[in-house]
């Protein structure tokens, strides 16, 4: 076959990153093939769907607000992207479209990649959206004990903790407010992740510096402002602290292995976001 696509469908999406990174990676494995950001209506989603039938295209990612809705527009969808309420890639196989999430499996890998080891431990995740739910899937993928999850409306806390239970039964979940965030404890935690947009408007959920010991890594999900107040408390309370970049460079590259069977070259994918100081998918 002769030239290839693929894209973001989403709205807006003059924001992301996804073709800065897939048409770079595109390149450099020498793959006729080009993606391109395309800003849908929730209207002209089924349209758009169907299109990515064409025997030329790979598939697409799918970003805020459409992640649930294209769901019902697919031949199947993944058992982890239905856990997760959310497909972020869909697969054009022969006219027939299947959705996944890369997203969990995108933060595990960096995880496991940059010698982070929730595993044997208990860990927290503060944040109850898609983004936390992703979060508690790859702390229980690598093995954490325990997950508590913190929110502002615990309400989407318990719901999220009781939605993914069944799933992962080998994680003991449990959920709480977020104020509990700012009481010390006992014992500091292996692994906490902030999963709030809290970082997108400079500011932060206030953690206990006793949540904290020399062996416990903070990940900030958001990586615009790369450095955020979360991270800054838990580098002085002793912590390693990570922003959410690595999440985003490996589900980028999980979709772009789906689609073309090759894995993208991971300096590429960093080079093309380098200095750019946009957000999102
Ligand atoms: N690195 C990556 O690849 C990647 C991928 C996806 C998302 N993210 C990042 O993850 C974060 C969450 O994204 P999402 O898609 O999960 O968003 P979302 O579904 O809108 O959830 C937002 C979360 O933030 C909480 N929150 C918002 N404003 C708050 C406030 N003023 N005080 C306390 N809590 C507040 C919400 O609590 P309530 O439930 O109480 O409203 C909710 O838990 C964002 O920073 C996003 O950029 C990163």
């Amino acid at each position: 076959m002769s030239h290839r696509w693929a894209c973001l469908l989403g709205r807006p999406v003059a924001h992301s990153l996804s073709p800065a990174l897939h048409n770079a990676a595109f390149l450099a494995l020498g793959i006729d093939a080009h993606y391109d950001a395309r800003d849908v209506a929730l209207d002209d989603l089924p349209a758009v769907v169907d299109s990515l039938r064409a025997p030329d295209c790979f598939g697409a990612n799918v970003t805020a607000p459409h992640k649930q809705a294209v769901m019902a527009l697919l031949d199947s969808v993944g058992v982890e992207a239905q856990a997760l309420g959310a497909v972020n890639t869909i697969v054009n196989t022969n006219g027939r479209l299947s959705g996944g999430n890369t997203d969990a499996a995108g933060l595990a890998r960096w995880m496991r990649l940059s010698g982070i080891e929730p595993r044997g431990n208990p860990t927290v995740v503060l944040g109850a959206g898609g983004a936390a739910r992703s979060a508690v899937w790859a702390l229980a993928d690598l093995g954490a004990t325990s997950v508590v999850v913190l929110n502002r409306t615990v309400e989407r806390a318990e719901a999220l903790v009781t939605g993914l239970r069944t799933h992962l039964p080998a994680t003991y979940l449990t959920w709480g407010a977020l104020d509990k965030a700012a009481e010390a404890v006992n014992q500091p935690w292996r692994v906490v992740i902030n999963a709030t947009s809290l970082g997108h408007h400079g500011a932060s959920p206030v953690v206990h510096p006793s949540w904290y010991s020399p062996g416990s890594v903070a990940i900030e999900l958001a990586y615009n402002p790369p450095e955020t107040g979360f991270m800054v408390a838990a580098r002085q309370a002793g912590a390693r602290a990570e922003n959410g970049l690595g999440m985003l460079l490996h589900q980028a590259a999980l979709a772009f292995e789906r689609w073309t069977g090759q894995v993208p070259p991971m300096d590429v994918y960093e080079a093309a976001v380098a200095g750019h100081e946009r957000i999102g998918q």
